[in-house]
């Protein structure tokens, strides 16, 4: 069966919202060629912020109100629920179709196991029922999606290129243009990474080359389209404070950056290399 996946907000550009307009348009063509439409939905809350602050015909309806008006458009839903469910571990698939949900149950049984097997307790769920409504508090989004903007803007300020306007919940640093002196096949992100965790033990993740570089059929190397660096905050961790030493750390990468060098892989497995590879500096 085919389905179409919107996620919202789109974690590998730049957190970026989706509007309701867009989403409005997915499902419509969904429904024109009947194809299921799933909302990847775990960072839901964050996406209802932007809506209602950037698209005037939302303005009236609160967070929640949003997430619901989107919901309405999906067939299906999935929920990553470490990001807007505010809780460790978890997650769920929703479906409409009650036919369809009984044949990704049955599908469970040999899998995982039965439904109620467990893969979450009580006490898991009953945490995440409280994120999924504490999540769409107001002073709790705007502080959330201020200090991730905050600690963009000040980056931004101190020569660092983001991708602007700030997401929501991550920070997309453009490594190639921060150190154009690297070539995507040794890997601007990846020197970035390793700058950030040898000079201030920040822990960031490489979006370019290395995520989504390629090999052509004679072995040559294909670069992506863009070298970005992911600055992703969890919740309800860090304080102004924290964010400061971050931007402190920028300050002493901006200082060092013409001295720093790319990286070579030295080892890496046949798929999904990003997670398992290994690097040497050149
Ligand atoms: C948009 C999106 N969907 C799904 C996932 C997968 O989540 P999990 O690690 O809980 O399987 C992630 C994880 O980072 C994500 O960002």
């Amino acid at each position: 069966m085919a389905a179409v996946i919107l996620t919202v907000t789109n974690n590998s550009g730049g957190g970026q919202p989706v509007s309701m307009a867009n989403a409005r348009a997915v499902a419509g063509i969904c429904k024109q060629h009947h194809i299921l439409f799933v909302l990847d939905c775990c960072r839901i809350a964050e996406n209802a912020y932007f809506v209602r602050h950037n698209e005037p015909e939302c303005a009236h309806l609160s967070y929640r109100e949003i997430a619901q008006e989107m919901f309405s458009l999906a067939d299906a839903a999935v929920m990553s629920i470490k990001k807007d469910g505010l809780v460790n571990m978890g997650g769920f698939l929703a479906l409409r179709d009650h036919n369809l949900s009984n044949a990704c149950t049955n599908l469970l049984i040999i899998t995982e196991g039965f439904a109620t097997y467990g893969g979450l307790s009580g006490r898991d769920m009953e945490a995440i029922a409280v994120g999924l409504e504490e999540v769409f508090e107001a002073d709790y989004l705007h502080y959330r999606i201020r200090s991730t903007a905050y600690l963009g803007e000040r980056i931004r300020e101190r020569g660092i290129p983001v991708i602007f306007p700030i997401g929501g919940h991550a920070v997309y640093v453009d490594a190639q243009g921060l150190y154009p002196h690297i070539p995507p096949h040794q890997f601007p992100g990846q020197a970035l990474v390793c700058e950030l965790y040898q000079v201030g033990g920040i822990r960031s993740v490489e979006v370019g080359s290395v995520m989504f570089g390629k090999y052509d059929a004679d072995g040559g190397f294909v670069p992506a389209p863009q070298e970005l660096v992911r600055l992703a905050l969890p919740r309800r961790v860090y304080t102004q404070s924290h964010l400061d030493y971050v931007i402190e750390v920028f300050e002493e990468i901006v200082r060092r950056k013409a001295d720093t060098r790319g990286y070579r892989i030295v080892y890496e497995p046949p798929f999904l290399r990003h997670f398992t590879a290994q690097f040497a500096p050149i």
